[in-house]
């Protein structure tokens, strides 16, 4: 498996250290827990026990609504198909920590 990944709509390439978990959507999905928790099990804001289809209807619905109503709306317009599955992939197959 490649140590490098993409990065949102930046095009960005991220290398990740020597001895770092090398999954893919891996770093996408960090950038969830800043919010849901640690792989996703933060109280109010769980998601980590959701599966991967859920989370990405879940996604998908925010697209289409106004993105100034709320933070998750913001996010959710400016990933691609294709990170959403990796996101949504890497997040239900997490466990509590
Ligand atoms: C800035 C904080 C923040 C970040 C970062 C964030 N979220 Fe959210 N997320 C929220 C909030 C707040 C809600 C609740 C929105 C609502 O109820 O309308 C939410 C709701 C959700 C829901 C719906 C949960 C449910 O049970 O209804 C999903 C799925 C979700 N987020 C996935 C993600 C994913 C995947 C990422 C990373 C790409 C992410 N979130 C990043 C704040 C965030």
């Amino acid at each position: 498996m490649s140590n490098e990944e993409t990065v949102a709509s930046t095009n960005q390439t991220v290398t990740l250290k020597a001895g770092a978990i090398d999954l893919p959507g891996r770093v996408l999905a960090s950038n969830c827990f800043q919010c849901h928790g640690t792989n996703g099990y933060a109280g109010e804001l769980k998601i980590g026990e959701q599966s991967a289809s859920s989370i990405i209807s879940d996604i998908n619905e925010m697209k289409t609504k106004d993105s100034r109503s709320n933070i998750m709306i913001v996010h959710a317009k400016a990933y691609t198909d294709e990170e959403i599955k990796l996101i949504a992939t890497y997040i239900s197959q997490q466990t509590k920590y």
